[in-house]
């Protein structure tokens, strides 16, 4: 095996498709679906021992109105309903008078990481003494991003225990999510730490807390609007209000809640490039702020109105890295009206927070089943080996059924095959 794959990344996306359909035993149908599917475009540099280019479907939200603009907004997503729930509650709170979303600040940090420190204050003081010498180093290592009005802004030391030191770069990004320029400049740091200050440095690496990033939407939604009789939509009103209380309450339920809301938010930051896995992490963190995890929105009732706030760390970008190369992602700007990194982390809070208020609703109304299998009937059928022309007459069929189940959808679907032969 290891022979086989050595200087795999060498080959060409073709021969590591032979290699792997010999060794893996591959079908001459299953090496059909990866060929079709490879690109000539960028793809196959983004990444290394590139094989073939695993798609994802891309939608649009509708409906959503963030600080009196409307938006459609493209995600990217496997799973049937969170489009349409984000659309769903969008338009429920564009009729409440639409989202409002702040940025608090838009800031990254970054860590030079000291071991077996025996005197915190020793590095405390000489970081204080030379900040304005290590601000000047960090600006060196990428002077593009000052001449662009950005770059590095303070620096700080924080004792983490057990002889480890924390040496805490903060930078001001611009448009990019700055990845790249902060582990130069932190690399550049650690040079003059280990020179000046003769200590070693363990490591050197950007933070995704995004805890510098902060977005918060809000919404009023008058209580009236929930329900067509006053006392059901008061009723409604209550219900989602202590559904977000008791993600307050017990992290079990927190976890699926913030699920909720990063089916919108991930959707969102995948159809704009940007990194994903490190805005997952940064919510997940935030979550747990005050030491249990909870979610990441909250909603009140107060008076006649249902109040909805979510503040997540959003540390993305616009420019630069993926952004670039993806050419989707230049259109998905485009057709969300993003001109600055502070637009996107406003839809992206705001999506959230209309993909929550859909999903709380549908839980403490209809249960979430109702309108999630509705559509969940369309990948029943697909799963069963339905033609595109077969899908919508299956999942009509599977829709009226009690407890539809994939016997039942196999089943149906040769019915239908059947009916038309004869
Ligand atoms: P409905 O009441 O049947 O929708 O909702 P409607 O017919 O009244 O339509 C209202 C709007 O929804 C439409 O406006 C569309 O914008 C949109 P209109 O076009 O009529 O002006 N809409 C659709 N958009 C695209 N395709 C569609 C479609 N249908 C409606 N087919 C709906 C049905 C599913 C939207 C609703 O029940 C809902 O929002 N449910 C929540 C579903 C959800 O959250 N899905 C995510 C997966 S479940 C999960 O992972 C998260 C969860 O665990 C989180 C948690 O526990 O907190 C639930």
């Amino acid at each position: 095996m290891e022979a086989t794959f050595s200087q795999f990344y060498k080959r060409t996306p073709e021969q590591r498709l032979a290699i792997l359909a010999e060794t893996l035993g591959l079908s001459e149908a299953e090496q059909q679906i990866l060929k079709h599917r490879a690109t000539q475009g960028d793809a196959p540099l983004l990444i290394e021992n590139y094989l073939t280019t695993y798609q994802l479907p891309e939608g649009v939200a509708v409906n959503l109105r963030v600080n009196d603009h409307e938006y459609v907004v493209p995600m990217v997503t496997e799973e049937p309903s969170v489009i349409a729930a984000a659309s769903n509650g969008a338009k429920q709170l564009a009729k409440a008078g639409g989202i409002t979303a702040t940025v608090h600040s838009r800031l990254l940090t970054g860590q030079v990481v000291l071991s077996d420190v025996k005197v915190y204050a020793s590095i405390d003081d000489w970081i204080a003494l030379h900040q304005n010498e290590l601000l000047e180093v960090a600006k060196q290592a990428h002077p593009s991003i000052v001449k662009r009005g950005g770059g590095p802004k303070s620096i700080r030391t924080r004792d983490l225990g057990e002889g480890f030191v924390s040496i805490d770069l903060v930078v001001d990004v611009k448009a990019a999510m700055g990845a790249n320029m902060m582990n130069t400049m932190l690399e550049a740091i650690a040079g003059v730490v280990q020179n000046k200050l003769h200590h070693t440095t363990l490591f050197s690496i950007l933070s995704n807390a995004g805890d510098q990033s902060l977005t918060t939407a809000t919404v009023s939604v008058p209580v009236s609007q929930l329900a067509d009789q006053p006392d059901k939509a008061q009723q409604v009103g209550k219900r989602i209000a202590q559904a977000s209380r008791i993600a307050q309450l017990d992290p079990m339920r927190a976890v699926t809640h913030n699920k909720g809301i990063m089916n919108g938010v991930d959707a969102v930051v995948v159809a704009m490039g940007n990194d994903w896995r490190a805005i997952e992490s940064a919510a997940h963190a935030y979550a747990v702020t005050d030491g249990q995890y909870r979610g990441l929105s909250q909603w009140q009732l107060e008076d006649d109105q249902l109040t909805g706030t979510l503040t997540l760390p959003l540390p993305i970008g616009i420019v630069g890295g993926a952004t670039k190369v993806l050419p989707l992602v230049a259109i998905n700007q485009k057709m969300a009206k993003i001109n600055s990194p502070e637009d996107l982390m406003k839809l992206i809070a705001a999506v959230g927070l209309a993909q929550n208020f859909a999903a709380l609703k549908a839980l403490v109304t209809n249960g979430i089943q109702q309108g999630h299998m509705k559509m969940q009937m369309r990948s029943l059928a697909m799963s069963v080996g339905a033609t595109p022309s077969e899908v919508s007459v299956l999942t009509k069929q599977l829709s009226n059924t009690d407890d539809p189940n994939e016997a039942q959808a196999r089943q149906l679907l040769g019915q239908i095959r059947n009916n038309k032969e004869t």
